[in-house]
């Protein structure tokens, strides 16, 4: 399948199809010689060896400690090994040493980057640039394949729509279109457009729904029913997959009552039947032990059998296969068809990867290319087009030559502003926005932390607010640390930690500017600090390069283009709240707030609408919104007919014109409402987005091409199509602007 968006300025076209799976860039040999290769070792195994290459292990201990279980074949993936010398003789054993010679495969989570480390996934989505998303995957897949890890556990493909949720720092954020094109680029970048010894085997997590936890706690139960999986949880994963996926890994969550690594029907009959998927497929960490504590099973052999025959491959670190699966083949309970289907998987994409060519690395060739200085650039690139401005009075961009206070505990927190999940990246190599400040105006820079670290509380800031007085500009660093979001970090509160907010109030009252920067892992509610400030800029933790790159944006070397990849919401009670919530029979026309209730008010349901009492309706920042140093205005919207059949192609046209006075970069957005179908829709959804760089003045007229196909939803029936009908297009630089036009499909 091709991309299903061509973007054409005027009839010239900019961006083409991509590969689908059967594309998959390989340098080994036909489908059909891969195959041959794969049947022909499978034919030699024994059903223990084979039962070993479903085994996972943790290393990272002594090279003797695994050394009897990699020759004697019984392990087929490490992860947590990541030096290149103990790979290397890791490898040796199972290449040279084991009976088949069958090469380890190496796994790691090398999420946002591997020693170069990128913005954190929330912070990727929030730059709209899948070209530029995909260079830092090819960064981090040439940074890690170098030492020896050919297999990384990203990308996290978990639509989040709650921020309570620690790791929907580690995801793309709310929208299903704009994660499927992240993931695409994510699986590009990784495994490369063309294979080679620098591809590195992405694995498509958490599969599946596991972002919907109940109130955003971790682990938690969801309770997704099938046509929400299809219409908005399960399309970005089968974008990755027909991006050519290699591997993909079972959530730790229970859908309805079924943990993941049971479940058959997602496993067994949409991935494989329904989307094709010929990777292979990971259990996370202990998953399968874990559905015992669901009570989904009593022992590990009963989780051995259910998650085998569900349709898993390879046993992260519950030992369940390898203790139980020869026997559960001898007792008839699992088939060795079924064994063997999932071996041929695994030996299938160690194949593709070339791993049976080249086991090893060069160890000193590898430690070179760490922290490459073109890996550095595209990493503060990446960190200034993530950044997202969400308030300026105008006091951005700054001018050089003003005297400037530093503070703030994330002003120089160089572990903190790399963010969750990321256990290759030395905070040595960060650079800070204090060090990048000071280096940019050497003895000049005041520095004040005020606070030293996010959750600190504190009585009081006289010697801040003291050095405030004697700058002309306090530049603030607020935030979280990179402890309080990822894996299994949930807040229930989600305002600035600690003192934050009175250090705020403190600068605020001396008179001074104030600009802040917020450098956290997910959405904060910070709406009792924007009357605080001038300015305030939002950058998800934005990695090794954060610092120059937050501050070439408040200097205005670089104009702001970030736009929000999640609602940001006034306050925590309003979680879950999302742009493309579907049309309720009662919405929101601005009624009485709280305040405004007299007293002993007459009961009635009459004339209600769907608000909350005290915060309305509407977040405080709506998807896809951010600011510029210039402005954009958006006209001439329309399309080229105003009757579509089913299987044409839309032609959205509209001018976007840049109206301010410097050049800037603007995301259009393309969002689609179906007015009425079999059954209630969303009120408008993202269906295509583009940046668009514009001179001051320049005015330039695009046309946006979308297939009338990827209109299509699962209805009533269970069955995905475009139901004919109205439907509105409008075009604009966030979620709740524009004008909508009308069109038909009939
Ligand atoms: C558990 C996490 O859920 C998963 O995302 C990760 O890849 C594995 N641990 C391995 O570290």
């Amino acid at each position: 399948m091709k991309y299903l968006l061509r973007i054409s300025l005027l009839s010239f076209v900019l961006m083409l199809g991509a590969a689908c799976s059967g594309d998959r860039p390989s340098t080994v040999g036909t489908d059909a010689q891969v195959e041959a290769r794969v049947n022909k070792l499978l034919s030699k195994m024994t059903l223990s060896e084979k039962i070993g290459q479903m085994n996972q292990i943790s290393a990272g201990g002594a090279v003797t400690d695994y050394a009897e279980a990699v020759r004697s074949g019984q392990v087929g993936s490490i992860l947590n090994e990541v030096d290149p010398v103990k790979l290397n003789a890791l490898q040796r054993m199972a290449v040279e040493e084991s009976r088949l010679g069958i090469p380890l495969l190496v796994g790691r989570d090398v999420i946002h980057g591997f020693h170069t480390v990128f913005p954190i996934p929330l912070g990727l989505a929030a730059t709209f640039d899948p070209a530029l998303v995909e260079e830092g995957a090819r960064v981090a897949a040439v940074e890690a394949t170098a030492l020896g890890v050919r297999w990384t556990f990203s990308p996290m493909l978990d639509i989040a729509r709650d921020p309570r949720w620690g790791r929907i720092a580690e995801g793309n954020g709310e929208d299903p279109y704009l994660d499927a094109r992240m993931a695409e680029a994510m699986v590009y970048g990784y495994q490369g457009r063309q294979a080679d010894s620098t591809s590195m085997a992405a694995c498509v997590k958490h599969f599946v729904g596991y972002g919907a936890a109940e109130g955003g706690r971790d682990y938690n139960s969801t309770y997704l029913t099938e046509r929400q999986l299809r219409n908005v949880y399960l399309p970005p994963f089968e974008a990755a997959v027909k991006a050519g996926a290699m591997t993909l890994m079972t959530s730790f969550n229970d859908n309805d009552g079924v943990p993941s690594t049971g479940n058959s029907f997602v496993v067994k009959d949409v991935l494989r039947g329904e989307w094709g998927f010929d990777g292979f497929v990971v259990t996370d960490w202990n998953s399968m032990g874990e559905m015992i504590n669901h009570g989904f099973g009593v022992d590990r052999k009963d989780v051995a059998e259910k998650a085998v025959n569900a349709g898993v491959d390879m046993d992260m670190m519950t030992y369940g296969f390898l203790s139980h699966l020869e026997e559960l083949v001898r007792s008839g309970a699992v088939k060795e068809k079924t064994i063997d289907n999932a071996v041929r998987n695994i030996l299938r994409v160690k194949v593709l990867l070339g791993l049976f060519e080249n086991p090893y690395v060069d160890v000193a060739a590898g430690k070179a290319v760490q922290y490459a200085p073109e890996h550095l650039e595209a990493a503060r690139k990446t960190a200034e087009e993530s950044a997202i401005l969400l308030k300026n009075n105008g006091v951005l961009p700054l001018k050089e030559g003003v005297r400037i206070l530093v503070t703030g505990p994330m002003a120089d927190a160089p572990y903190d502003q790399l963010g969750t999940w990321s256990f290759d990246g030395e905070k040595s190599h960060t650079i800070t926005p204090l060090k990048a400040l000071e280096a940019r105006f050497p003895g000049k820079v005041d520095y004040v932390p005020g606070l030293r670290y996010s959750r600190e509380k504190r009585n009081g800031f006289a010697d801040v607010a003291a050095a405030a007085r004697r700058a002309d500009v306090v530049l603030a660093f607020l935030g979280e640390e990179a402890i309080l979001s990822g894996e299994a970090h949930s807040l229930a509160d989600l305002n600035l930690q600690g003192s934050q907010s009175e250090l705020l109030a403190a600068l605020k009252a001396t008179g001074k500017p104030v600009v802040a920067t917020v450098i956290a892992g997910r959405p904060l509610t910070i709406e009792r600090d924007l009357p605080n400030v001038e300015a305030l800029l939002y950058s998800f933790h934005p990695g090794t390069m954060g610092g120059p790159a937050l501050a070439n944006i408040l200097f205005g070397d670089v104009n702001p283009s970030g736009k929000t990849p999640i609602t940001f919401l006034r306050t925590v009670g309003q979680a879950p709240m999302y742009y493309s919530h579907n049309m309720t029979g009662r919405p929101y026309n601005g009624e009485t707030l709280i305040d405004n209730i007299p007293l002993e008010a007459a009961q009635t349901s009459l004339g209600n609408t769907s608000y909350y009492l005290d915060y309305g309706a509407s977040p405080l920042f709506p998807f896809g919104y951010g600011l510029s140093y210039t402005s954009f205005s958006y006209s001439e919207v329309g399309l080229d007919k105003s009757s579509y059949k089913a299987d044409d192609t839309l032609k959205v046209t509209f001018t976007l014109t840049n109206t301010g006075s410097c050049d800037g970069t603007e995301v259009a957005q393309i969002y689609i409402r179906d007015m009425v179908g079999s059954i209630t829709r969303p009120v408008k959804e993202l269906k295509a987005f583009e940046r668009v760089s514009l001179k001051s003045g320049e005015s330039r007229t695009l046309t946006v091409e979308i297939p009338v196909e990827e209109l299509a939803f699962v209805g009533l029936d269970g069955v995905k199509k475009v139901e004919p009908g109205d439907f509105q297009v409008w075009v604009a630089g966030d979620s709740a602007s524009g004008v909508p036009v009308l069109f038909n499909v009939f």
